[in-house]
């Protein structure tokens, strides 16, 4: 197997994860939004975007789960296996999510949290894989675009793990992967590596 690609590193994801928490706070300035937060990917990304939002933000957490086994796409048939804490009826609602791909959960998600009539609801997703796209989301706070690679790292896992990595990486062989699930653990020791110059881009 090919040393995995660096998409985005430590330092990139860091400085992007400021922007979006400067944006929101900008946009969100003198009211406290509930940062809904999809378990368990995006809760990486959560930590350290609401530490970036200087306004006094509360957080919630649901889990979705599809019918199928993997961890890919979800087939648009999902269930909630754990929904919110709180009522979130005239709430400004913002949801968390670490990557949107056929944009099937993210709908499903979004009708079911509009049906509680929220005051607002936005989305703010880290990875976007655009070209993947079957149902259209408008995401407000989009971190990067996405190449159409299986990434792994800051919450997303393959068959859970990886999802400490402190940077994103593409897995190319995720056959090779599914054979020894360790084979990226040499990477979890070594941070450094370099950034693929193809990788993903910073939307402007
Ligand atoms: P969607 O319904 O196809 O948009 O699926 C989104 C979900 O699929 C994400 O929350 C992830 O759990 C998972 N997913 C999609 N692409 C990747 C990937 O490249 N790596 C890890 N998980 C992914
Ligand atoms: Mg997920």
């Amino acid at each position: 197997m090919p040393a995995p690609a660096v998409l985005f590193s430590e330092e990139q994801i860091q400085s992007r994860v400021a922007d979006l928490g400067r944006a929101i706070a900008r946009d969100y300035a003198g009211r406290s939004p509930v940062l809904v937060t999809m378990l368990k990917g995006a809760v990486v990304f959560l930590a350290d975007l609401f530490r970036a939002i200087d306004l006094p933000v509360r957080v919630d957490f649901m889990s979705i789960s599809s019918y199928g086994s993997d961890s890919e796409a979800s087939g648009g048939v999902v269930r909630i296996l754990k929904d919110l804490d709180q009522d979130i009826g005239r709430e400004d609602v913002i949801v968390v999510e670490d990557i949107i791909d056929t944009g099937l959960t993210i709908s499903y998600l979004l009708a079911t949290l509009r049906a509680r009539q929220p005051a607002s609801l936005e989305v703010c997703a880290l990875l976007d894989k655009t070209v993947r796209r079957i149902l259209p989301v408008e995401i407000k706070y989009r971190g990067f675009e996405c190449p159409d690679r299986f990434v792994v790292g800051y919450g997303l896992d393959h068959g859970e793990r990886y999802r400490n990595l402190p940077l994103i990486v593409a897995v190319d062989d995720q056959t090779a992967l599914t054979d020894d699930p360790d084979l990226l653990a040499p990477l979890l020791a070594a941070r450094d590596a370099e950034v693929e110059k193809t990788g993903g881009r910073t939307p402007s």
